[in-house]
């Protein structure tokens, strides 16, 4: 039997379009009420070091207000495990971060960062947070999330998303190998980044896969149809990709 699939509604982009301007609209908060309306399981948000975002103030809000869980973005920095050690939210991603990217635009070197990673993942498991590594399909990148520790991965669908017909089923193949293989070795399976209506179904289809993680297009949608709509829509889509 296939097991629940979650949707992690990623609040990032409403803090982009407030920052624009420098106030407090639209409220990133308010989006997290909106999206536990409209069926979402949980909250996730990008804590950036450039803070071009998701700002310290918001986690401080989000971890008062949220009725759902929340799910921090974080880099591997003493700077992030400190805030997430003092919040302690529901479960902590940890996301490769450069200054000069757009967004996270691959997945952790788990096997060269090992060392690194690995107090990290002890520090926040002690404190009961539920950490996940988010990887590129690749086994090996698996293999080494086992080594260090951590109990989820995320698996990067950005490469799967932006392929054109050529290449797309080759790469949502990818996804469902390393699902599988996450799944022997005994990880926890999400993926997300990169999904919209149109790619979010072959990944909802697996059912190893527990939860998906989705922002951008979600909160560009919301223009045209509202946030409300916009994960509604997502749902529905991913329950009935789901079932059949
Ligand atoms: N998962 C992770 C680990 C991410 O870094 C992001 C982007 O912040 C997402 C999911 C969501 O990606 P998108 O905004 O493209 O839906």
């Amino acid at each position: 039997m296939s097991k629940k699939l979650r949707l992690g509604v990623n609040i990032d982009h409403v803090a982009t379009i407030r920052n624009a301007r420098g106030g407090a609209h639209p409220d990133p908060i308010r989006a997290a009420q909106i999206a536990a309306a409209a069926g979402a399981d949980g909250i996730t948000a990008h804590l950036r070091e450039d803070r071009r975002h998701i700002s310290d103030e918001d986690i401080d809000r989000l971890m008062d207000t949220l009725s759902l869980p929340l799910n921090l973005e974080m880099a591997a920095t003493p700077e992030m495990l400190e805030i997430a050690l003092r919040h302690k939210p529901h479960a902590a991603c940890i996301v490769p971060e450069r200054r000069e990217e757009r967004t996270t635009e691959g997945g952790l070197d788990a096997v060269r960062g090992r060392e690194t990673l690995r107090p990290l993942v002890g520090a926040l498991t002690e404190s009961g947070v539920r950490v996940s590594l988010f990887v590129e399909p690749d086994p090996l990148q698996l293999d080494a999330a086992k080594a260090i520790g951590a109990p989820v991965v995320e698996l990067h669908t950005g490469a799967y998303c932006d392929a054109g017909p050529q290449r797309r089923a080759q790469e949502l193949q990818r996804v469902v190998a390393a699902a599988a293989h996450a799944e022997a070795i005994g990880l926890e399976c999400h993926a997300g980044h990169g999904l919209a209506y149109d790619t979010v179904g072959p990944v909802a289809a697996i059912a190893t896969i527990v939860e998906l993680n989705i922002g951008h297009f979600l909160i560009g949608e919301a223009i045209f149809v509202g946030l409300d709509d916009s994960i509604r829509r997502m749902r529905a889509l991913m329950d009935g990709a789901r079932r059949r």
